[in-house]
């Protein structure tokens, strides 16, 4: 459906063209916060599915207007590492003091826990930009879980945002010697090699062989540069502190531009040993709050996870993300033969079922659950030699 996925990006486009950034979805009363930034990703899939040379011209400014945006003071934080380097990196922050337009109700009662008119606000911009992470809601973002109004997202450096962002920027990188600017491409990628760097001085943990997101002073507004603290990294375990994999073996055009193999098999050691891995997929996280969170899986996640492991190009790379998937397909396919639908998520320990909890009632339909199956099985085909049922 490549003509259907280019007048999708299209949309997509002429969003960051009026606004500067992707919004949180195509509505009016959306254009105060974004999505998690992927479009330079959906831009590379068209191209190498179809070589479209004239969709990467026209998405080229947008994807430079876009990176603007996240490179922004708003969402930029400063760190310095114990060698007295600085290192720059991104976080969530919704343009957004109110109630979200969408959940107006839910946000005031939640709100009215607050005392003054000012912790509301700061409440709110909160709670928007959980919503921009696509992670709303979940402990990930709360001081205290599962207190909703201690969340805390604009604290946070979040591991998943700035590998989104690092692989944007090789994107554009990439778009650009394409194109032929030469010197756009260079500078892309020392930008790129730069945020690399933070991500792995900042976030990494060596001991826990896995990146974990750091949270900022609580008493700060978030302005000038931080000094590094091994104790303000969140030990606490997410889908998120895989995502880097991804990244740790990034792909152009086919060819590996690089793998760090002893790390790859420090991070699918430590992802086996998490308590995160359950007969039906990754769950986004270990604590059952009632949002989000355990024992919820998601399909971008289990894609991000099994693309990142594939791209290690090792046999035990390949052969664990073929189980995840195997997982995942299985309980897709379960709940389908049940139901007739796709979900938006899944339970992880049980083979077959829908997950639950959050704000809204569990949702049908479901894109991205869809494209992951057909992804899983394009990759690995029908799983061989294994009962596609639940056992
Ligand atoms: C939403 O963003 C616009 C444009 O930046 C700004 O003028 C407006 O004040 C923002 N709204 C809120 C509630 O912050
Ligand atoms: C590979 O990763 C390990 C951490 O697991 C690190 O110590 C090592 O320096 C990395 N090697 C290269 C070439 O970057």
């Amino acid at each position: 459906m490549y003509e259907t996925a280019k007048e999708v990006v299209l949309n997509l486009l002429s969003l960051v063209e009026r606004y500067g950034f992707v919004l949180n979805g195509a509505r009016s009363y959306y254009t105060n916060r974004s999505q998690p930034p992927l479009l330079s990703s959906m831009v590379l899939e068209i191209y190498f599915g179809t070589g479209d040379l004239d969709l990467v011209k026209k998405a080229f400014p947008s994807l430079l207007k876009e990176h603007n945006f996240w490179m922004s003071d708003f969402h930029r934080v400063m760190v310095r590492d114990n060698q007295g380097q600085i290192h720059s990196l991104t976080r969530y922050q919704a343009m957004w003091n109110k109630p979200r337009p969408e959940s107006a109700t839910t946000d005031e009662q939640m709100a009215s826990k607050l005392s003054s008119e000012v912790d509301k606000e700061k409440f709110y911009r909160q709670v928007a930009s959980a919503a921009e992470s696509g992670w709303d809601f979940s402990s990930r973002w709360m001081r205290n879980p599962p207190d909703m109004t201690t969340l805390a997202t604009t604290y946070i450096i979040p591991v998943d945002l700035n590998a989104f962002i690092y692989k944007m920027e090789r994107d554009i990188e990439f778009f650009a010697e394409l194109t032929g600017e030469h010197t756009t491409s260079k500078e892309f990628s020392e930008t790129a090699k730069a945020r690399q760097i933070a991500i792995d001085s900042i976030l990494w943990n060596s001991e826990m062989e896995q990146w974990l997101d750091y949270w900022l002073p609580a008493d700060v507004q978030c302005q000038g540069v931080y000094q590094w603290n091994s104790k303000s990294q969140n030990r606490n375990i997410f889908a998120s502190n895989f995502i880097p994999i991804w990244l740790n073996a990034y792909h152009h055009s086919g060819s590996v531009k690089y793998v760090n193999e002893s790390k790859s098999k420090g991070v699918m050691r430590s992802l086996k040993a998490s308590g995160l891995l359950h007969s039906s997929g990754i769950a986004a996280s270990l604590l059952n709050t009632g949002q989000q969170d355990f024992p919820n899986g998601w399909a971008p996640l289990q894609h991000l996870i099994v693309e990142g492991l594939v791209n290690c190009g090792s046999a035990e790379a390949r052969e664990f993300a073929e189980d995840i998937a195997t997982r995942w397909v299985r309980t897709n396919y379960a709940a389908y033969k049940e139901s007739g639908v796709m979900y938006e998520k899944y339970d992880v320990e049980v083979c077959g079922r829908s997950g639950g909890s959050g704000e809204y009632k569990h949702q049908t339909g479901f894109g991205w659950s869809n494209g992951v199956v057909l992804s899983f099985l394009e990759e690995f085909g029908w799983p061989r030699g294994k009962e596609i049922v639940c056992s």
